[in-house]
Order: C-alpha cells, then sequence, then structure tokens
C-alpha cells in the first residue's frame, strides 16, 4: 500500500536517529515480486525517514561478472524512481561508487565468525551442493550487506522474509564489534522492517514457489519491462485449479495455492485486503478473473514500464543522478568509515 502508515519509532535504543537503507541486486529482471514485495513498500518510508535506496553492484558479482552490469545498474535506478523513489528527498547510488562497503566489510569480516556464516540459509540454497565451487564473496555475502547496513548506522531495513536471517546477522556483527572493541553503541541494532499486507508473490506456474527472476520459465513471472500483451498473456495462462472461486480465504490459502496467490496479487495490486477481492469475485470462474486482473495488473505496471523507458533513454540524467547520490551516500558513510578504523585502532 503506499499510503499505509508505518510505524517506526523516532530512534533506536543506543539515540542513533531512524534511518531507512535498503538495495536490490542488479541482477536479472525485476518482477512483480521485486515491485510488490519490496520498493513499492519503500515510497512512503522516504516521507518518514531519511532513506537511501542502493542498488548493490559489489553483491551482483558474487554469482558471476554480469556482462551488462553498467546498464542493469541504471536499470534499478530507473525502477526506482518509475515506481517512485524520489531522487531529491531519498539517496539512489550504487554500492560499488562508495568505498565504505567494501572496506568496512573487510574490519566486519575479521568481527563475524566462520560458524555464523555457516548457518546462512541463503548461502545453503544458492551454492546447492557445489560449496566447494562457488566463490569466496558469495559466501561473504551477508557481510558485505552488514556492512552496507552499517556503514550509514541505519536503523531500519525494509525486505522481505527472506533476508532476515542476514539482518540477524548483521545486528550480532553490530553487537560484537561494539563489546569487543569497546565502543558501547557504536553501531546501532538494525531492525527489519517486513512491510505488510505484502504478500509473497509465487510464480504463476507454481503456487509455492517464490516468483523469482532465476527461474527457466519466463511464464512464471511478470517482469517490470513486460509488454501489456505480455502481462495479459502471462496471467492468462497462469496455472489454476478448475474450482471457481469460492470459500473462505483460510481455506484457499491452505489448499488452493495458485488461486491464493492470484488473488493476493490482485489484493496488492489493487491495495485492499484478500477477503474483499474474495468477495468480489465470489462464484467466478477464473477466466472471468484473470481477465480483471490482467487489466489491473496493466492499469499498475504501464506506466511504470513507460516511465522507466524514458528515464532509460537518458543514460547520462540517471548517470547523473546515481553519481549525485553516491556522493550524499559518501558524505554520510565515509566519516562512520573513518570512526570505525579509529575504534580498529588503525594509524
Ligand atoms: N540481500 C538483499 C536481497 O537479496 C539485498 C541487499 C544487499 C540488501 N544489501 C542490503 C537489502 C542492505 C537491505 C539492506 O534482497
Amino acid at each position: 500500500m503506499t499510503d499505509q502508515a508505518v510505524q517506526t519509532p523516532a530512534s533506536n535504543p543506543a539515540g542513533h536517529p531512524t534511518r531507512v537503507f535498503s538495495g536490490v541486486q542488479p541482477t536479472g529482471n525485476l518482477h512483480l515480486g521485486n515491485y510488490l514485495g519490496a520498493i513499492r513498500n519503500w515510497v512512503p518510508l522516504q516521507d518518514q525517514h531519511p532513506s537511501i535506496f542502493c542498488v548493490v553492484d559489489l553483491h551482483a558479482i558474487t554469482t558471476g561478472f554480469e556482462p551488462d552490469l553498467a546498464m542493469k545498474t541504471r536499470e534499478i535506478a530507473a525502477a526506482y524512481i518509475a515506481c517512485g523513489i524520489d531522487p531529491q528527498r531519498s539517496i539512489i547510488f550504487p554500492q560499488s561508487r562508495v568505498t565504505a562497503h567494501a572496506e568496512l566489510t573487510w574490519i566486519l569480516n575479521c568481527v563475524a565468525r566462520i560458524g555464523w556464516l555457516d548457518r546462512m540459509t541463503q548461502f545453503k540454497d544458492k551454492a546447492g551442493k557445489h560449496k566447494e565451487r562457488v566463490s569466496v564473496g558469495l559466501y561473504d555475502y551477508p557481510v558485505l550487506m552488514a556492512a552496507d547496513i552499517l556503514a550509514y548506522r541505519a536503523t531500519h531495513v525494509p525486505v522481505g522474509e527472506d533476508q532476515k536471517q542476514h539482518l540477524e546477522l548483521a545486528r550480532d556483527i553490530a553487537q560484537k564489534f561494539n563489546n569487543d572493541l569497546g565502543v558501547p553503541g557504536f553501531f546501532p541494532q538494525p531492525e527489519p522492517l517486513i512491510l505488510g499486507p505484502t504478500p509473497r508473490v509465487m510464480s504463476l506456474r507454481d503456487g509455492k514457489a517464490k516468483m523469482s527472476k532465476s527461474d527457466p520459465s519466463d511464464l512464471s513471472r511478470i517482469n517490470l519491462k513486460d509488454s501489456d500483451e505480455e502481462i495479459a498473456a502471462k496471467i492468462r495462462k497462469a496455472r489454476t485449479d478448475p474450482e471457481p472461486i469460492g470459500g473462505t480465504m483460510e481455506e484457499i490459502d491452505a489448499a488452493r495455492p495458485e488461486a491464493s496467490n492470484l488473488i493476493g496479487i490482485y489484493a496488492a495490486l489493487a491495495g485492499k485486503p484478500k477477503a474483499d477481492i474474495l468477495e468480489q469475485f465470489e462464484g467466478a470462474q477464473f477466466s472471468t478473473f484473470k481477465g480483471e486482473l490482467a487489466d489491473l495488473a496493466v492499469s499498475v505496471l504501464g506506466p511504470i514500464r513507460t516511465r522507466m523507458a524514458d528515464l532509460l533513454t537518458d543514460t547520462a540524467n540517471i548517470d547523473k543522478v546515481l553519481s549525485d547520490g553516491a556522493d550524499k551516500a559518501a558524505a554520510i558513510a565515509m566519516p562512520i568509515l573513518a570512526e570505525a578504523k579509529k575504534a580498529a585502532g588503525f594509524l
């Protein structure tokens, strides 16, 4: 919901002012899950707190060097702006342009314990059976993420459920740094902001799998770059069960994952509770519902796609936004890094 009230305290217990930080990796295509689950929820935060939205290009190379990294970085920035992040009020920048991220990571590498990283479920999922063949960077990914957040003393981090464990790690690292170096309250304890009623947006082909940029089937996701026709066709082809819409939302959520997902997507796009959508379509066939859902999705995503395309025709302008953002970000992070280095005892 773009107008939801987000309850965040004005500061955190150690007296650090509230600051929001989040990021998206410039790999693959942005899709509906990134929009509904992340970027859209950031828009109202920028009215309430100083906010920093990073394009995490250093994270992007942990799974291999992207041939089009610079262009993908511009695309994420364009998506942020097209979705309503205002570069005048919020800071938008590429992670690689502020050296504090990489430098603080090194110090935090010497704070974090191997045992802590060994517990990270995302690493286990991404590494799969070939743990010894993935990059050291992939293993260290969560420490870089902690550095992203702590370099700004960010207090609130809007993320999806899947990033909660990384946030806990960032808290543990912050606490151990503060304790071991005898600088109580130096880093705040960053809090995850899991913003509801964000649906977990699932694949259009399998209601039990998350919508993902790495799914080999493009029919499984709606990309922010898809044309109106592609959006409508993917919704039309989305998997459903043969029953019409009916019953209670609990029954649907429990037993009909594809139906639950499509109703959830409709609800999120319309900014209404799922129960309202269920009532509106009670007894309808999925063919009817899908037609309405396609119209709604096109009406929300069409203007975002057009705005993104406009922004990307002028790369000089996007690059200017990103380098101005990097200057503003560096002005916050570099002094904090300098203090951290001092606390660590460097000459
Ligand atoms: N790991 C995050 C994700 O995949 C992206 C990310 C990197 C991030 N650094 C961050 C999110 C710092 C929040 C704060 O979604």
